[in-house]
């Protein structure tokens, strides 16, 4: 499905909406709905039980968004957290410098595979892409061009040069897509921080950020967790929370927000260790990902070859997003520059006395840092699918069911003889076992398609037979197969199909 599909699908079924929308909505903020919110507090539960639960070396903390100034000014986003700025003087519309730069080599990808389709029709099933694309003359220009734009491209933004950027695109000739023009502004730097004031004098010194990351967090109270929670290295620090940055361009749903959450984890080692856990958390992270299981899935790394001055090693794992392959989750390998920053900056000792070799050090940090409305997306994307049955269409979204925001859903046949009495008495023996919906309007077939869109598992059907026979029909979401179950062992058998 397209990423228009999916936004008119989190409408209509209640999982998202555009904040608020009534006054014409607030750019790249977004609103969780009823199974929304549902479907979030489920994967922030995953994620918390397999990352701090389930590791006996892993703790949370939850720090508060405001921090004081002088935090921002140490890790490097007063300064350095950026992104180029450029302005259409004819259109007044204000891009990402190097967003416009890559979507001028997303052209020169479309002319590649135009060249395929074409090379594909006329030589039929003799085609043989890798000769094609290694010897065909216009494919390896227009490669030569991506890998040598994209040089550049990453050059100028590893040394903050804004002139090259401008240069990039007055060479490449790049549009305005509104004005048609190239009548550009220079490109400027745009700190992505929020800013605000504290308290009723409104001054300079007043001033604080929401925070970016909510990494900063866990670096600064990692003395007082080791000390309180009697940790030794290695070990981690989990957090769940909000983050705020003001992006530029901020038009692709919940992927790019200005207002979101993260989920991230410092693992703290001890210096020379870092590679080894470096791979030991890629490796741990993709399988969580794969892990989930879901119907349509497609990840990669992305190793970075150009490093931050800080790390040592960093790659993303990409998912493929309705609009191409994306950012999903970093790891990085910080070294100890943030601990060592905060340690000059705040004047504090911040090293950790290590009994086993008798001495003192600034723990080296490994970092995985994923965005939970991204990776909400993520599921969604890989879970929403359209079926044919029979001579009708189902949409269905093929949740994990440990994700579900409902995971039974009880339907009384139909709302009179009895049978919503009994439905309700099944709810209310369940609801306290399961996420339960109970529902009666519509016809049977319109419920079960409703609950197949918003993804969840089972369904059980209280009909004349159960008056009787106190037999319910259990349906799967999946399969649509209808089986009858007892309703002494429903809970059993649910938790069966479940697999909970
Ligand atoms: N502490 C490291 C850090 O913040 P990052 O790569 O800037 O690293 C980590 O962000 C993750 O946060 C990304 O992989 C992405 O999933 C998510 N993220 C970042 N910016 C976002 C935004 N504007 N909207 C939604 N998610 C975002």
């Amino acid at each position: 499905m397209d990423l228009k599909q999916i936004i008119s699908h989190c409408k209509e079924y209640g999982f998202i909406f555009q904040s608020s929308e009534i006054y014409d909505g607030l750019s790249a903020i977004y609103d969780y709905g009823p199974f929304g919110v549902e479907l979030k507090n489920n994967i922030k539960a995953h994620w918390w039980k397999s990352m701090v639960q389930e590791h006996e070396n892993i703790v949370g903390i939850d720090s508060a968004i405001f921090m004081h100034p002088s935090i921002w000014k140490a890790s490097g986003h007063v300064d350095a957290f950026n992104d180029p700025l450029i302005d259409n003087k004819d259109s007044k519309k204000r891009y990402r410098a190097d967003s416009l730069i890559e979507d001028e080599l997303s052209k020169y990808q479309q002319k590649i595979n135009k060249e395929i389709k074409k090379a594909e029709k006329r030589f039929g099933e003799n085609f043989d892409l890798t000769t094609f694309q290694t010897t065909n003359p216009r494919i390896l220009k227009y490669n030569d061009k991506i890998a040598s734009i994209q040089s550049q491209l990453e050059h100028a933004l590893k040394n903050n040069n804004m002139n090259s950027l401008k240069k990039i695109i007055d060479e490449l000739e790049i549009r305005c897509p509104i004005s048609g023009t190239s009548n550009w502004t220079d490109v400027r730097k745009f700190n992505l921080m929020f800013d605000t004031k504290m308290g009723a004098v409104s001054n300079d010194a007043s001033k604080l950020y929401l925070r970016p990351e909510t990494a900063q967090g866990i670096f600064v109270n990692f003395l007082n967790v080791q000390k309180s929670a009697r940790k030794k290295i290695p070990f981690g620090i989990a957090q769940i929370g909000k983050a705020f940055r003001n992006e530029i361009v901020a038009r692709q749903f919940i992927f790019r927000m200005r207002e979101f959450e993260q989920m991230e984890m410092q693992f703290f080692v001890k210096p020379g260790d870092e590679i080894k856990w470096y791979d030991f958390w890629k490796d741990a992270r993709m399988k969580w990902h794969k892990n989930l299981n879901l119907h349509l899935a497609d990840y990669k790394f992305h190793d970075h070859a150009n490093l931050a001055h800080y790390a040592n090693a960093a790659c993303d794992i990409e998912f493929r997003f309705p609009i191409g392959y994306k950012e999903l989750e970093g790891i990085h390998s910080r070294t100890n520059y943030d601990l060592s920053q905060h340690q000059e900056f705040s004047n504090k000792k911040l090293s950790y006395f290590d009994a086993e070799i008798n001495d003192s050090y600034l723990p080296y940090v490994v970092e995985t840092s994923v965005g939970l409305d991204r990776l909400f997306l993520s599921i969604l994307c890989g879970s929403l699918v359209e079926e044919q049955v029979k001579n009708d269409q189902r949409i269905v979204l093929k949740l994990p069911p440990h994700l579900a925001p409902v995971s039974v859903a009880i339907l009384p046949l139909i709302k009179k003889d009895g049978l919503n009495d009994k439905a309700r008495t099944v709810f209310n023996h369940l609801k306290s076992k399961f996420t339960c919906h109970y529902e009666e309007k519509d016809s049977i077939g319109k419920r079960y398609r409703r609950q197949d869109a918003i993804g969840t598992p089972l369904c059980v059907t209280i009909d004349h037979d159960t008056m009787h026979s106190e037999k319910v029909t259990l349906r799967n979401r999946d399969t649509m197969d209808q089986v009858h179950v007892s309703i002494d062992n429903l809970e059993t058998v649910i938790k069966e199909k479940l697999g909970i």
